[in-house]
């Protein structure tokens, strides 16, 4: 199948299925980061991604993130090694990167979540890949990622999601939560002194949507509302048709601590009498930034339709 130009979307995924490499021997699931094992054109690929996604995040990436990046051991020419990245990482926010093979089952996810433990896909795409693959690589991970890990906030909150995704497992609630995290921790925007800003890893690992998202027409851009995005479903094979966006990164802070066991009971009785939002859906107690034309979307179902898909 041809990929689609967003591209970057899959390797968002984390803990939503377990990957194809396999299980390894280790019951969390983590393996050596085997960092001398990667090979010169495994090194020439991080540095292809690394230096056209740094080209293009001033100005698009909001200040935490580039704060993060810049103090961290991420360097253009090699993939990080993650001991170094955890000297650094561990003392500011608690939190260290572990290796894991590629996508890993919901609770081993959670559970590392909960322990300030963050799974990275130890391998890097291939050359011929550099804009679409299955699961989270070494670059998804840590260039989208990490940075913001930096960020005390964002610390709490994964974290909280992880102990709260435990929790949502065991209420059959998962796949509610696990839209608080896509529109949040992968495809976030953040209002800015200066204007919109990119928080989100699915989005500022990714050469097209880092530019989609802020510059595009298409796409609504809708003020951050926890129950509604509770209500929207999410793209998985495309860019977003609509992106949340808080007022300030701190807003986190306080998601961090919601109960969401009543909200699973809200959305349930809601959901009950009111059908839940597609992405292309805008609500009349949204406050919007910015109404979509759908006109990308729209026209990547057009493609798909004469291409008979
Ligand atoms: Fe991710």
């Amino acid at each position: 199948m041809t990929a689609p130009a967003s591209a970057a979307v899959p390797m968002a995924l984390h803990g939503l299925a377990a990957g194809s490499a396999g299980r390894p021997a280790s019951a969390d699931w983590t393996i050596p980061q085997r960092w001398s094992d990667y090979t010169p054109q495994e090194h020439a690929v991080w540095q292809t991604l690394y230096e056209r996604q740094t080209a293009l995040l001033p100005g698009r990436a909001c200040d935490d993130f580039v704060a993060g990046m810049r103090d961290l051991p991420i360097r253009p020419d090699r993939i990080p090694h993650f001991a170094e990245l955890n000297e650094v990482l561990k003392p500011r926010t608690g939190w260290e990167i572990v290796a894991v093979p590629g996508l890993v089952p919901d609770d081993v996810f959670f559970n590392h979540l909960a322990h300030r433990r963050f799974p990275s896909g130890q391998f890097i795409r291939q050359a011929h890949q550099l804009d679409y693959l299955q699961e989270p690589d070494v670059f998804h991970d840590v260039f989208g990622h990490v940075p913001m890990l930096m960020n005390p906030v964002m610390a709490d909150f994964i974290q909280a999601y992880g102990e709260g995704g435990l929790r949502a497992q065991k209420l059959g609630t998962l796949p509610l939560l696990a839209r608080v995290y896509w529109y949040t921790v992968e495809f976030g925007l953040v209002q800015q002194a200066d204007g919109l800003r990119i928080y989100g890893a699915g989005i500022a690992s990714s050469r097209t949507e880092s530019v989609f998202c802020l510059d595009d027409p298409s796409p609504h851009r809708v003020a951050f509302d926890l129950m509604r995005v509770m209500r929207t479903h999410y793209r998985i094979d495309d860019f977003q048709e609509i992106y949340f966006v808080l007022d300030h990164l701190d807003d986190l802070l306080e998601l961090a601590r919601v109960d969401f066991e009543p909200l699973y009971r809200q959305v349930a009785y809601l959901t009950a009498s009111q059908p839940e939002f597609l992405p292309a859906d805008l609500a009349p107690t949204d406050r919007v930034l910015h109404s979509g034309t759908g006109a990308y979307a729209a026209r990547q179902r057009q493609a798909q339709a004469q291409h008979g898909r």
